[in-house]
């Protein structure tokens, strides 16, 4: 009796549909409501670390403060450049802004340019990729027939984690995403970015700010809401910002008003906090990556690690027999070979 029993089992195994099998190999990495209010409670209490001053030097969640104090009221209007570098393109703008009227009213006017960037130049030495930042700008005034000789206000979004003490000097504390040019770890950006615009020479550009992406989307958004108070990014790398009361933000004087907080949420983790929700998967990710052990919470979801996921995910199941009747290829086999486009394609 227990043997038909067991070969009545088997025997429905056999002709299980394959989609279930599938469901059920990833039914273990799903997350429940009370685990992402668990890693949510987790993210706070690394957010909490960062903003406090005995804890910051350590935390995992940086909680940068941006020196942005308000988000646009409407007031603003004028013509600059803009730089935005650190994304997976790195694009030269110039924006018109018009008074009183939202980015969809037409009111805000974005004209841009993407310039590519060599893998070399993002693994090289930081005076050569600024080098070719600065000759891009040049280059972009030239088409747009921007005078050269006039003087042009600027702004730099670099998203990468700086520590701001003004508005125009940050000090890069790391690299991360596709990038780890030699030469810049610990050294102000804007600076780095003002010497590449004298050694181009020939324009005269006045440097006036710099922002992560995250402060550059929150702030684009003010103009067409007043009340958008969050900045978010979900590309190539995952990072957000929102505007903090200013008392709660110890490493910066006054208790009067608000300030942006760039969150680098992409380090969460670092320190341990997600180590029972780590697959092996992600920690595959980590230990082949330029930056083991740093930006664990970016790897797990941002478009530069998604595809090589997917690409993890779906060999260890050939391997054991679940997909393409266990034949390994040797595309499966190779790293990267899966991308987040290719993950995209197939989601639509
Ligand atoms: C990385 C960077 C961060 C940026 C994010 C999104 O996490 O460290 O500064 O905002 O990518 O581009």
């Amino acid at each position: 009796m227990l043997a038909v029993h067991l070969i009545s089992f088997f025997f429905s195994k056999l002709q299980e549909d394959p989609t279930k099998k599938v469901d059920r190999f990833l039914h273990a990495m799903r997350l429940h409501d009370d685990q992402l209010i668990d890693i949510s409670a987790r993210f706070q209490a690394e957010m909490k670390k960062g903003l406090s001053a005995e804890s910051s030097a350590a935390a995992a969640v940086k909680m940068l403060p941006t020196h942005v104090r308000s988000t646009p009221d409407g007031s603003e209007k004028g013509q600059f450049l803009a730089l935005d570098l650190g994304g997976s393109k790195f694009k030269v703008l110039q924006v018109k802004v018009r008074e009183g009227m939202g980015v969809r009213k037409g009111g805000v006017e974005m004209e841009e340019k993407i310039y590519p960037i060599s893998k070399e130049l993002l693994n090289g030495r930081a005076p050569e990729l600024f080098d070719h930042v600065s000759e891009s700008l040049k280059d972009f005034l030239r088409v747009k027939n921007i005078s050269l000789e006039k003087k042009h206000p600027l702004a730099f979004t670099f998203s990468f984690p700086c520590e701001q003490t003004r508005l125009d000097k940050g000090l890069l504390l790391s690299w991360s995403k596709n990038c780890r040019a030699r030469g810049l770890q610990g050294k102000d950006v804007v600076q780095a970015l003002r010497e590449a615009i004298d050694r181009t020479g020939g324009m005269d550009i006045e440097v006036l700010a710099m922002v992560n992406d995250t402060v550059a989307t929150m702030m684009t958004c003010g103009f067409d809401d007043q009340y958008c108070d969050v900045g978010l990014i979900i590309g190539t790398g995952t990072n957000a910002c929102y505007m903090e009361e200013l008392r709660h933000v110890d490493l910066v004087e006054g208790d009067e008003g608000r300030m942006c907080v760039n969150t680098e949420w992409g380090g969460f983790g670092d320190n341990g906090a997600l180590n029972d929700y780590i697959t092996e998967f992600d920690q595959d990710v980590d230990a082949t990556s330029i930056n083991p052990g740093k930006q664990i919470f970016e790897k797990m979801v941002s478009g530069m690690y998604l595809g090589e996921l997917v690409r993890l995910v779906v060999l260890k199941m050939t391997k054991l027999g679940q997909l393409f009747d266990g034949l390994v290829s040797d595309a499966l086999m190779t790293k990267g070979k899966i991308t987040t486009a290719h993950v995209a394609a197939m989601e639509e």
